[in-house]
């Protein structure tokens, strides 16, 4: 089973299955874990923010124009944010490492 560590905003860990062909915030989603995601995916809200971990920022396909754009808009952004809808699940992205960004 493919998995994605998610760090919860209290620091705590969750392994979750990482399901192929999902976005990244659809698995998060799926696992009860607080992410807003107000748009549903549609690249609108940047309430699926996230922190991709070091070791992964440059394994995960690159942020496109619109996502870099609303990410503008997103609070606390890092060099590592990203917008979890806009990450699509692979298996090569087994152990993914994110960080739910703050509310
Ligand atoms: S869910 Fe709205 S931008 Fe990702």
């Amino acid at each position: 089973m493919a998995k994605i560590i998610v760090t919860d905003r209290d620091g705590v860990d969750h392994e979750l299955e990482g399901k192929e062909g999902w976005k990244v915030m659809e698995i998060i989603r799926d696992a009860g874990l607080p992410i807003e995601a107000a748009c549903g995916g549609c690249c609108a809200c940047a309430t699926c923010h996230v922190y991709v971990d070091a070791d992964w920022q440059d394994k995960l396909n690159a942020a496109d124009e619109e996502e870099a754009d609303m990410l503008d808009l997103a609070l606390d952004v890092q060099d590592n944010s990203r917008l979890s809808c806009q990450v699509e699940f692979t298996a090569a992205m087994d152990g993914l490492k994110v960080t739910l960004a703050p509310e």
